[in-house]
């Protein structure tokens, strides 16, 4: 795809990428793109590069542009190896040029490349570069999501380059939320946006309120969100702002979301119970097969609802595989705001139900106990306390959910 002009004399130049399913781990259906933007002012400005895979094709978007060696700046708002990994390509072709980057980031940009002949500044919040009729205002986002990030202003034309927040994991034809929009539909984008905060930003809530309250108090008005992935918010900005406001306040759907795995398939027959007693205190519900749906799907749609119930057989006295891995990898996402419990099938000694409710406190959401355990395969009369225990459960998320509401 050649560049397309997101504002006049600045351009998109990036790349996309169809074929993505397997991002370090995190499944990719839709693909993405790796967005990088240049600014042709007197000082002709480019914003991040991409993944060295697709080095080519920003350079041919470039090229399609301006002489590469007529580059003057190269901001890097963060150095993950995505973004950065076609830097060395960039710098041969316009050696001169000078790197904006944070401290943070010269200090790993060197773990990865030799530096020794590049020009690099650092550069801290507050920090402005003049290039021409334009102005850059820098503005450090450590740990939003690596250590070195930074998010990068464009004054004059209320623009934000906000490397990885605010994108989507969303490969498209289109470059702009409202021709997104008008070709799939604001389901499909919004769907995208919980994803990738689920899956990359659950961990940084509290920072997220922090930055945007940093960016309000600094009085920066915003007309044109740009990341580094998926579609730009050129029509929405407000909304996606507040889609992250309302996730890191802990926001969520008044639901349940099942997360199961099956051996014989008795844990499984739990599942339908309890969905309906969830469904008869009028909840909605989501039924999620953990060997049957990648990780990161499970992670969103666990990050939708307000309620989850985790469901496991007993394998070896301990969970099935599959469901201690997903209740590791939340632990590590820091989830809050959410209420939880556990249910499962046992042979003869159980063990399952017990380890997940030791895993779930430690990573102090709010429990609802005890759980719920069935001897081989369950009865007429455990599918009634399947049901009672659904219907329970769903009180309390009821509830729960009413401390979120203003
Ligand atoms: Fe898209 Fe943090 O890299």
């Amino acid at each position: 795809m050649a560049s397309v002009e997101i504002k006049k004399d600045i351009f998109w130049v990036g790349a996309i990428d169809w074929a993505v399913r397997d991002f370090h781990g995190y499944e990719t259906p839709r693909g993405t793109t790796y967005n990088n933007y240049l600014i042709i002012d007197d000082d002709i400005t480019l914003i991040d590069t991409v993944k060295e895979d697709f080095a080519d094709v920003t350079i041919k978007n470039i090229k399609s542009l301006v002489s590469p060696e007529s580059i003057k700046n190269v901001v890097i708002n963060h150095i993950e190896n995505d973004h950065v990994t076609s830097i060395d390509r960039i710098m041969a072709l316009t050696p001169n040029a000078t790197i904006y980057i944070t401290e943070k980031g010269r200090k790993g940009l060197a773990r990865f490349f030799d530096i020794s002949n590049w020009n690099i500044k650092t550069v801290k919040t507050g920090d402005t570069l003049k290039i021409g009729k334009r102005t850059l205002l820098f503005l450090e986002t450590p740990m939003l999501h690596w250590p070195d990030s930074m998010v990068t202003y464009l004054k004059e034309e209320k623009l934000l380059f906000s490397q990885d927040a605010f994108g989507q994991h969303l490969a498209s034809a289109v470059r702009f939320d409202d021709e997104f929009i008008t070709c799939a539909s604001m389901y499909e984008l919004d769907d995208a946006v919980i994803d990738y905060y689920a899956n990359i930003l659950m961990p940084f809530g509290q920072l997220i309120k922090a930055k945007i309250a940093e960016i309000q108090k600094l009085g920066i008005e915003i007309d044109m969100i740009a990341p580094d992935h998926g579609i730009i918010w050129r029509s929405h900005p407000n909304k996606i702002l507040q889609m992250y406001l309302d996730m890191a306040n802990g926001v969520a759907k008044e639901g349940v979301t099942i997360i199961y795995d099956t051996m014989w398939h008795s844990t499984e027959l739990m599942t339908t119970p309890l969905m309906q007693g969830i469904k008869d205190e009028g909840l909605e519900c989501k039924i999620i097969k953990l060997r049957a749906t990648p990780m990161s799907v499970a992670v969103k749609e666990f990050w939708k609802y307000r309620g989850a119930l985790f469901g496991s057989p007993t394998l070896n006295n301990t969970m099935f595989p599959t469901v201690a891995q997903i209740l590791y990898h939340l632990s590590g996402l820091r989830p809050k705001n959410r209420i939880v419990g556990a249910f499962g099938s046992y042979g003869w000694g159980g063990g399952a139900v017990k380890e997940a409710y030791e895993f779930l406190k430690k990573m102090g959401l709010e429990l609802y106990e005890p759980g719920l355990q069935i001897n081989y395969k369950p009865s007429l009369e455990d599918e009634t306390r399947c049901y009672d225990f659904g219907r329970d459960f769903a009180k309390k998320v009821k509830e729960y959910h009413q401390k979120f509401q203003s």
